[in-house]
C-alpha cells in the first residue's frame, strides 16, 4: 500500500531511511525457523535432474495485485518461485539450466535476478535484500538486479527447451521502476518467442512431481501450520454462543491463526451457519446464528508458505440434534473409511472411492436417496487435494507416495427445498483433516482436533479465555 499521505517530520523520515537500508527484511530478521537455504539449493537441483538436456526452466515473482486505488493485495509470493529459492519479494526472475552456462565470468546452473534496495521505497514499505542480500540469505550464487537483465546475455537460441509459465491477467505495472515485472516479462518473451503449451505442461509436471513428496524440513512446518489451525478450531469450539455471528466465528479462529504467528489464512475462512453450511466454499461470514444451526467451519493457517486445510462442523449451541448426529456420523464414517485408503501404492482416488460407498449405503437406509447413484445430489465434490505450498497443491493425480500430504474430506449438504424428508433440510456436514501418507499406517496430522459428536460436544461445553475477557461479542 502506497501512503503517500503521510506527513511526517523530515528527521524521522531520515531515521526511518537509515534504518531501513541496514539488515535483511523483517521476514529473515525475526523468523528463526524458515527453510534453510540448503533445503532451497536443494530443489532446483532436484529439478535438473528432472528436466531433459539442453533445456532451461524459467520462473517468475508473483505479480502485486491491485486491491482497490492504490492499495494492494497482501503480497503472496509464487509458491514454485519460493519453493526453489525462498524469496518472498516481487519483481524477481529465476532461471534453472539443465547444464552450466557462462553468465558474465561465472558458469553456473541458476540465475537470480531481484528488484534493488531503494532506501526511499524502503522507508514506505519495508526492507529489501537486494543482490548481495540475497546472495548471502539465500545462497544463491549468481544473482544481479532485475534492472540488469539483458536478453542477450543468455543464448536461448541454444536450448531445445525454454520452459515457462505464461504470466497472465492484471498485474501492478510500475512502469518508472527499472526492476518492475512487466519489463522483465517484456524483454523476456521478446527474446525467446517460443513456448508451447505443452512445454508449460511439461514444466508444471516436474514441478508437481517434486512438490507432491514433503521433504523432513516442510512437514516440520505443515506440521506447525496445523497445529496453530488445530488450536483455532478448538478455540473456536469453546467461544462459540448461539447469539454470535459467522464473522465472529472466523475472527476466533483467525486470531489464534495471528497470535501463534501464522502469517496468513491459508484460503479465505469458510464459516457457513444454517442453510450456509450447505455452500461448499461460502465465504462473506455475514450472517447471524439461529439456535439449532449447524456450522461448518473450513479454515487454515499458512505458516511460512505452508497451509493447513481442516474443517470441523458445529452445533452452534453445543449439541447436534438427533437428525444433525445421523448426518454427522454417516460422514465422519465416510472419512474413516476414506482415511483407511490412504496408504502406498492406492489410487489416488481410493480415499474418494471409500468414503463415497459409505455415503451411499447410509443415505439410502435413511431413506434420503431412493437409489445409490442419487448420492451425487448431497455430495458433489471430490474428496481430497494435495497440500502444502498451495491449499490446493501441486501433485499428479498418481498412486500415493510416501512424503504425500493429502486431505480427506468427505460431505454430505442438503439444502432446502431437496426431495426428501424436511427434517433434513439445511443440514450441512463436512470433516476434513491433513493426512501423511507413510510407509505404515496414515498419520493424521490434524488428528488431535475434536472430532466425534461426543468429543465435539465435550469440548464445546467449556469456556473459552475470549468468553471470560468480555470476548469477542
Ligand atoms: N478449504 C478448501 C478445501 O477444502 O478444498
Ligand atoms: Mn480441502
Ligand atoms: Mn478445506
Amino acid at each position: 500500500m502506497t501512503k503517500r499521505f503521510l506527513l511526517l517530520p523530515a528527521s524521522f523520515f531520515l531515521a526511518l531511511i537509515f534504518f531501513s537500508f541496514t539488515g535483511a527484511p523483517d521476514h529473515y530478521d525475526y523468523d528463526t525457523d524458515l527453510l534453510t537455504p540448503q533445503f532451497h539449493q536443494g530443489r532446483p537441483q532436484a529439478l535438473r535432474d528432472l528436466l531433459p538436456d539442453s533445456s532451461v526452466a524459467v520462473f517468475f515473482a508473483s505479480p502485486v495485485r491491485t486491491r482497490s486505488n492504490d492499495v494492494e493485495y497482501d503480497y503472496h509470493q509464487d509458491p514454485n518461485l519460493f519453493y526453489l529459492t525462498g524469496l518472498c519479494e516481487p519483481n524477481a526472475m529465476l532461471i534453472v539450466f539443465k547444464e552450466k552456462q557462462q553468465v558474465d565470468t561465472m558458469f553456473t546452473n541458476e540465475l537470480l535476478f531481484v528488484q534493488d534496495r531503494d532506501p526511499k521505497e524502503e522507508a514506505w514499505t519495508g526492507k529489501r535484500l537486494g543482490a548481495d542480500g540475497a546472495k548471502q540469505l539465500l545462497g544463491i550464487d549468481k544473482v544481479l538486479s532485475s534492472k540488469d537483465f539483458s536478453p542477450s546475455m543468455i543464448k536461448w537460441k541454444k536450448f531445445h527447451t525454454v520452459f515457462f509459465f505464461p504470466l497472465t491477467g492484471e498485474m501492478n505495472d510500475h512502469p518508472d521502476d527499472p526492476c518492475d515485472l512487466s519489463l522483465l516479462l517484456a524483454k523476456f518473451s521478446n527474446s525467446t518467442k517460443r513456448n508451447s503449451n505443452d512445454d508449460t505442461e511439461r514444466l508444471s509436471e516436474y514441478m508437481a512431481m517434486l512438490r507432491e513428496v514433503k521433504q523432513p524440513e516442510e512437514l516440520e512446518l505443515m506440521r506447525k501450520a496445523i497445529l496453530i489451525s488445530g488450536d483455532g478450531h478448538t478455540e473456536l469450539m469453546k467461544a462459540l454462543e448461539p447469539d454470535m455471528t459467522e464473522y465472529q466465528a472466523q475472527a476466533i479462529l483467525e486470531f489464534r491463526f495471528k497470535m501463534e504467528g501464522a502469517e496468513f489464512p491459508a484460503y479465505p475462512s469458510i464459516c457457513g451457519s444454517g442453510e450456509n453450511s450447505c455452500i461448499l466454499h461460502y465465504t462473506s461470514n455475514r450472517r447471524p446464528f439461529q439456535d439449532g444451526d449447524l456450522i461448518v467451519v473450513d479454515a487454515g493457517a499458512e505458516y511460512h508458505g505452508y497451509c493447513a486445510d481442516i474443517t470441523r462442523t458445529l452445533p452452534v449451541n453445543g449439541k447436534f440434534s438427533a437428525e444433525q448426529k445421523q448426518i454427522y456420523d454417516i460422514v465422519y464414517d465416510a472419512q474413516q473409511a476414506g482415511i483407511q485408503a490412504c496408504r502406498i501404492g492406492n489410487e489416488f482416488r481410493a480415499p474418494h472411492n471409500a468414503a463415497v460407498e459409505v455415503i451411499k449405503k447410509r443415505l439410502l437406509a435413511l431413506g434420503i436417496i431412493q437409489n445409490e447413484e442419487d448420492y451425487i445430489r448431497y455430495f458433489f465434490h471430490g474428496t481430497s487435494h494435495y497440500l502444502g505450498l498451495d491449499v490446493h497443491d501441486a501433485g499428479l493425480n498418481g498412486r500415493l507416495a510416501l512424503g504425500n500430504v493429502i486431505t480427506v474430506e468427505p460431505g454430505i449438504y442438503i439444502p432446502a427445498g431437496s426431495p426428501c424428508d424436511p427434517k433434513w433440510w439445511n443440514i450441512g456436514v463436512r470433516i476434513e483433516d491433513d493426512v501423511l501418507i507413510t510407509s505404515g499406517d496414515p498419520e493424521v496430522l490434524s488428528g488431535n482436533i475434536p472430532k466425534t459428536t461426543t468429543d465435539i460436544e465435550a469440548m464445546m461445553a467449556q469456556k473459552s479465555y475470549l468468553n471470560e475477557s468480555g470476548g469477542p461479542r
